[in-house]
């Protein structure tokens, strides 16, 4: 898959990739063992929760899919690629592929909501035009229209640390999509946010997971929103899969199986389920910035 696309040519969107992980261990330096020799086969398009409690996997999970945590055994696949063996500029072209969305957000302040888009490109682009800023049309244009998806076009030259928290969040995943991405993690993407919000950026996920059809990865500690927004569940506990199969049928019980303890109104965040399609609960205009 070549990212430069030559001038005129319809780009055709990336296929969205699978992940399948054999017997992955990582163990950390301390010897704490984060994942305990998991096997998981995620399919292209699938939108999956994980769920567990603080301490049983998550962020190892997905740190470990996006190649920021290197496995300490088995084996990884992003779509056709060994990420597990994947090192220095290869390494670097398989993350660029793969969206990370954040509790915090984690945009650069103090610049505009364009350029925060525009570092999803950065993969794309040549250190001598990034050096000096001199992104191409396409990436633009693909800034753009991943800033249309999420109903943040108006805020293109806002800057980044003057937009509300959910606002913020979906900035973040414009600049995932930038990326053109094969798959879309996110850790805890909501857990800074009120419920209505919380909802609403749940809902940008799973349309980006239908409309675009990118395997899309969720952690999240709320059980409602787990069940509620993705279309597979699975629970860990203790680094290992104690849960998997589909969200939506998933019950109290499969909860407290996976908790170990019983569920109560701290796993749920209440509220409806944001059916429409985005942004209007958080960008009203005339709302001050
Ligand atoms: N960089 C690290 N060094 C050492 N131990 C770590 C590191 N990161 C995570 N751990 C440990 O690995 C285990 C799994 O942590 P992880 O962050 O994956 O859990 P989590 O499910 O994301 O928890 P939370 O809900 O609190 O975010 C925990 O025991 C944690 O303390
Ligand atoms: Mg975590």
């Amino acid at each position: 898959m070549s990212p430069e696309t030559p001038a005129g040519a319809a780009a055709a969107a990336p296929a969205p990739w699978s992940i399948r992980l054999r017997d992955a261990t990582v163990r950390y330096p301390n010897g704490v063992v984060g994942l305990n020799k998991i096997s998981l086969d995620i399919e292209a398009g699938e939108m999956v929760s994980i769920v567990g409690l603080s301490g049983s996997g998550k962020s190892s999970l997905i740190r470990t899919i996006n190649g920021l945590v290197s496995l300490s055994s088995g084996t990884l696949e992003v779509g056709d690629h060994r990420m597990d063996l994947a090192r220095g500029r290869e390494l670097r072209r398989l993350r660029g592929q793969i969206g990370m969305i954040f509790q915090g957000f984690n945009l650069a302040g103090r610049t505009t909501v364009l350029n925060n888009v525009l570092v999803g490109r950065l993969a794309h682009t040549s250190v001598a035009r990034t050096l000096v800023g001199a992104y191409r049309p396409r990436d633009r244009q693909l800034a753009y229209e991943a800033l249309d998806r999420v109903g943040m076009l108006e805020r293109v030259y806002h800057r980044a640390a003057h937009l509300s928290g959910g606002q913020q969040q979906r900035v973040a995943i414009a600049r995932a999509l930038a990326q053109e991405p094969g798959i879309v993690l996110a850790d805890e993407p909501v857990a800074s946010l009120d419920p209505p919000t919380a909802h609403a950026v749940m809902g940008d996920l799973r349309r980006i997971n239908r409309e675009l059809g990118i395997t899309v990865l969720v952690n999240l500690h709320l059980l409602d929103l787990a069940r509620g927004y993705g279309n597979r569940l699975i629970g860990l506990r203790a680094g290992e899969i104690v849960y998997d199969g589909p969200a939506a049928s998933a019950t109290d019980a499969d909860f407290e199986r996976i908790y170990g303890r019983p569920i109560g109104d701290q796993d749920l965040l209440g509220g409806a389920a944001s059916s429409a399609s985005t942004a209007s609960p958080v960008s009203l205009p005339g709302e001050p910035v």
